[in-house]
């Protein structure tokens, strides 16, 4: 009897956990939820991201009332996971959690180890409230870093170490190679067993190189407003519409003049597909610029298209994908002009994308100014010798 309670209780728990709300972490963290606070994963929910809303409102699972895309847009919204997991009616309430919590401060800081699955990975979470795991090359063996408030000889010098809210926890392998973000970002299925998006496996076990080093690289600032540091973890979370200086090294653009013209290469150097989610639209613009203007002008356009009997369709529906040409994870993409190029030539390439392609702005009526707009990623000249 009292066995049966205990595991009742037990799994209760597993769901009835809440999550410290970030504006706690905001007191003593004000750099670091001043950036987290203008980027997507704050941002994930249907009431603060127009584009999400729009594809829930024509996707399937809105007719069954089950928003399953919670499991990596608003997580921290545990009513919702817990009748989610229990096939109730599970809606998105506007709620607090749901505008200022979606994928939390101390969501992202508790997720332990991710656990592989088909259809999409899942996070497994510390149960224990206010223990954080962070990674620290110096501290790494460091399980539960208490706080310290040491006083020396008569209080003459004083020495501050953790954190007088919460322990800390060093020692997670996942915040050194950037796995633990593969619990929202390694795949999606659809219910046709196609990719709606996937990075590789492979792309999270690197320490020098992560997910980490690039999208949040160290910025000037200070981590805590108790504890200074110079630099701090950039909480924005990087990408060409926001921040694009951070990631813009990582994509190398190079031309030069060949025997029948001229070549343009674009090296990826993500450890993933340049851009994954099947409503980017990539473009490459190249111009050749004589005294006068332009001489020559070639654009392509990459993508990953999903579709249904070699039509692009909603991705929910496709039964395959009819179209890539997305550059993949560490390619380098040669593309050869036929012009005829002189000295003094000028070369111009630019390259970016387009957060929704301009032809689904019409489909899901978002705001074109906002998502049909073109982000530039590169734009460089080259002059022929
Ligand atoms: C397995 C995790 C997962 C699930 C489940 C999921 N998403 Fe996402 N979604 C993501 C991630 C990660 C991104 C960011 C990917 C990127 O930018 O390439 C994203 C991005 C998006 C975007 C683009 C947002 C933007 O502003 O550019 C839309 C739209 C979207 N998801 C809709 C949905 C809908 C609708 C559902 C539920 C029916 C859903 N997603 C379920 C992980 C998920
Ligand atoms: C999407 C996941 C995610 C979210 C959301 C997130 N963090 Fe982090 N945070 C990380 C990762 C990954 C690191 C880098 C590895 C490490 O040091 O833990 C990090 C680093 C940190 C650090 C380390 C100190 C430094 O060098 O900057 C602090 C402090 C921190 N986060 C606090 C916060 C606070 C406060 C919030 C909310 C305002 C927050 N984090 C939201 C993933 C996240
Ligand atoms: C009362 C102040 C206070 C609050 C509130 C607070 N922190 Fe901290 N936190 C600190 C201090 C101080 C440190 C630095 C400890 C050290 O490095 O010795 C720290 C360090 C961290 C680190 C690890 C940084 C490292 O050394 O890599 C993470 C992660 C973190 N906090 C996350 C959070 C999250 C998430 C919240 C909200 C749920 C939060 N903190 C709330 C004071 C606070
Ligand atoms: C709990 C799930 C979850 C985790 C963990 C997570 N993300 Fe995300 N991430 C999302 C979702 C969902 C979106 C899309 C939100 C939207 O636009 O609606 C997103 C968006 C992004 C974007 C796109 C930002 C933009 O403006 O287009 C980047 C970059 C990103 N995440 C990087 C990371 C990194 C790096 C980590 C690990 C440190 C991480 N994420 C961890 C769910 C997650
Ligand atoms: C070597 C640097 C590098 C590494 C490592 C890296 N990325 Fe990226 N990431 C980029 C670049 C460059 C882009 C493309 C520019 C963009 O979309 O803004 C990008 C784009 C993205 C986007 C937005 C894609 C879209 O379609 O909007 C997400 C989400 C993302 N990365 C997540 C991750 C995750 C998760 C990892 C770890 C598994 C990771 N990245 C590792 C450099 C990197």
């Amino acid at each position: 009897m009292i066995r049966l309670i205990l595991v009742g209780l037990l799994a209760l728990s597993l769901y009835a956990q809440e999550y410290v709300k970030s504006s706690v972490c905001k007191g003593c963290h004000p750099t670091i939820y001043a950036e987290y606070y203008d980027s997507a994963h704050r941002k994930a929910s249907i009431y603060e991201d127009e584009l999400h809303k729009a594809v829930w409102d024509k996707h399937p699972d809105k007719e069954k009332k089950q928003y399953t895309c919670a499991k990596c847009h608003t997580p921290t919204d545990t009513k919702l996971m817990e009748a989610l997991e229990n096939n109730e009616e599970a809606m998105p309430q506007k709620s607090e959690v749901q505008t200022q919590e979606a994928v939390s401060c101390a969501y992202c800081h508790k997720i332990q180890d991710i656990e592989e699955h088909t259809n999409s990975n899942k996070n497994i979470m510390s149960l224990k409230e206010k223990l954080f795991f962070s990674a620290d090359e110096k501290n790494r063996d460091i399980k539960k870093k208490e706080y310290k408030d040491k006083e020396s000889y008569m209080g003459m010098v004083k020495e501050k170490t953790g954190s007088p809210f919460h322990t800390i926890n060093y020692s997670n392998k996942n915040f050194y190679t950037g796995k633990m973000c593969m619990g929202c970002h390694s795949h999606l299925k659809n219910d046709n067993d196609v990719d709606v998006c996937r990075i590789d496996k492979d792309a999270a076990k690197d320490e020098e190189t992560s997910c980490i080093s690039c999208h949040m690289p160290k910025v000037k600032g200070t981590a805590t407003s108790i504890k200074l540091t110079k630099k701090h973890t950039y909480h924005g979370f990087a990408s060409t519409s926001k921040n694009n200086s951070m990631l813009a090294k990582y994509v190398k653009v190079k031309s030069k003049k060949t025997k029948e013209g001229f070549r343009v290469s674009i090296k990826n150097e993500a450890s993933h597909n340049l851009f994954l989610h099947p409503m980017r639209l990539a473009k490459l613009e190249v111009k050749v610029l004589r005294e006068n203007g332009a001489v020559f002008t070639k654009t392509e356009h990459f993508a990953r298209v999903l579709g249904k009997d070699n039509k692009p369709t909603l991705p929910w529906l496709a039964d395959s994908v009819i179209h890539n040409s997305m550059i993949k994870a560490n390619e380098r993409r040669v593309l050869n002009y036929d012009f005829t190029v002189k000295d003094d030539d000028v070369i111009e390439v630019i390259f970016g994308y387009y957060r929704v392609n301009p032809k689904m702005v019409d489909v899901f009526k978002v705001n074109p100014k906002k998502y049909g707009q073109f982000h530039i990623m590169k734009k460089e000249r080259f002059i022929i010798e």
